[in-house]
């Protein structure tokens, strides 16, 4: 049964996942209120870098400004793919800020649900001082694991280590008297190759694209489209779900199962 009208906050609403997500909602009759780094994308209306500090007190000021002081749901789905710090600064600590700073928003909304966009390179090998480091909250110890990292020609590793560690943010926070005792579901996602301007570049170069289907082996139905996405962060984020929580929700044509059997 479609819920009454919600107000929704969606990051990473000009592109991709987000873009599709908030366009699915809008069609549901709800009320989106898209961030990106800029607003120059339709149905955007917050500019803020979630990779700075700015971005994230800017993020939570005009949302709250927008939404009158409450939130029915908070959808984190930006993020990027570098092989530089800017990966933990934005899919780590601009999630945890976005997830943190709006659920004081949250609290005041009815059924209240967040989600937030991993992905299935969580459980791809990840640098353990990254982790460490992010799950400590420290960002600049974050950032220096990185390098360290990229120094050692294992920049690669970052993505993994920014989704595995926003994955076990989401299990350990979710459970707790903020979340769950609040009546707040808390779960993240873990989708495998996804068609959007992050993954193109990639997919359009032979090699990268055989490494990327070695990682990420998908033999249920290949490659997602955004749209096939979006239904699994609308329907965790609806008043539907009253039990998921603190979940990584694959949604990878079977990747991990591949990668995982055991
Ligand atoms: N595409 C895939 O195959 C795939 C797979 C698994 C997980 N994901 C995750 O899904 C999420 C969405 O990715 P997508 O594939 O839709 O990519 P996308 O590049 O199409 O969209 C990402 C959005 O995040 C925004 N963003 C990036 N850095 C930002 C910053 N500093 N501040 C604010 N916004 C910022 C971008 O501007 C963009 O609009 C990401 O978290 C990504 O890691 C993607």
């Amino acid at each position: 049964m479609p819920s009454a009208s919600r107000t929704y906050l969606v990051t990473g609403a000009a592109s991709g996942i987000g873009e599709a997500t908030a366009a699915r909602l809008r069609a549901e009759g709800h009320t989106v209120i898209g961030a990106d780094r800029t607003i120059e994308a339709a149905g955007v209306a917050i500019a803020a870098d979630l990779a700075t500090e700015q971005g994230r007190a800017e993020l939570a000021a005009r949302a709250r400004e927008f939404a009158g002081g409450r939130l029915d749901a908070v959808i984190a789905c930006a993020g990027l793919a570098h092989f530089t710090p800017d990966t933990l600064k934005v899919n780590y600590f601009g999630a945890v800020a976005t997830l943190e700073r709006l659920r004081p928003l949250l609290a005041a909304g009815t059924d209240p649900r967040a989600a937030v966009v991993a992905s299935v390179a969580a459980v791809h090998p990840s640098d353990p001082a990254v982790v460490d480091a992010a799950l400590a909250g420290d960002e600049a110890a974050t950032t220096t694991a990185a390098q360290s990292a990229i120094d050692r020609g294992e920049g690669y590793l970052l993505y993994g280590s920014s989704k595995a560690a926003i994955a076990r943010w989401v299990r350990r926070t979710a459970v707790t008297p903020d979340w769950a005792g609040a009546g707040i579901p808390l779960n993240a996602i873990g989708p495998g190759t996804v068609l959007t301007p992050m993954t193109e570049g990639m997919l359009a170069d032979p090699a990268t694209r055989q490494a990327v289907d070695t990682a990420v082996p998908m033999p249920l139905h290949g490659y997602a489209r955004p749209e096939q996405v979006a239904p699994l962060l609308t329907w965790l984020t609806s008043p539907e779900n009253t039990h998921v929580t603190g979940q990584l929700l694959f949604i990878d044509g079977g990747a991990e199962a591949l990668l995982r059997p055991t």
